[in-house]
């Protein structure tokens, strides 16, 4: 499979940003680490901190890509177009975070995403992006 993680805003800080939500370790670091545990799968990666350029990665990834790891950050929460992006796709969408956002702050309760989203994993930091992608790849 062919599968792209797309990261929204301020993720390109993980590993210095509140480390205690988010960790130490940052995405240049974990993508490698991640494709090394699914050899039989090429996983690309994409990140913005601009909202329009997540919408146009979301549409050119239903021809290149046969599905999306999508953690959108706080445009989860505000992106009614992120969400009509979403929803536009036939490819599976799998929504994550890295924090439990249920057991945060009220307003990110709330995603524009999960309605269209195939799966929604949250709360195992880096690992809610492994979790998503054995899903995807699982054959059963
Ligand atoms: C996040 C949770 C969002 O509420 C927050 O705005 C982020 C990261 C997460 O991965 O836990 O930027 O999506």
């Amino acid at each position: 499979m062919q599968i792209i993680i797309i990261n929204g805003p301020n993720l390109n800080l993980v590993g210095e940003r509140e480390p205690d939500i988010y960790g130490v370790i940052g995405f240049d670091q974990y993508i490698p680490v991640l494709q090394a545990k699914f050899p039989d799968h090429t996983i690309s990666y994409f990140q913005s901190n601009v909202e329009g350029e997540l919408i146009n990665q979301l549409h050119a990834s239903r021809k290149e890509a046969d599905a999306i790891v999508l953690n959108a950050g706080a445009y989860t929460h505000t992106s009614l177009a992120i969400g009509d992006a979403v929803a536009s796709l036939q490819i599976p969408v799998i929504e994550v975070h890295m924090s439990n956002v249920f057991a945060r702050e009220e307003i990110r309760h709330h995603s524009f995403i999960s309605k269209y989203a195939k799966a929604v994993v949250c709360g195992m930091g880096l690992q809610s992006y492994e979790m998503a992608i054995r899903f995807l790849t699982a054959s059963v």
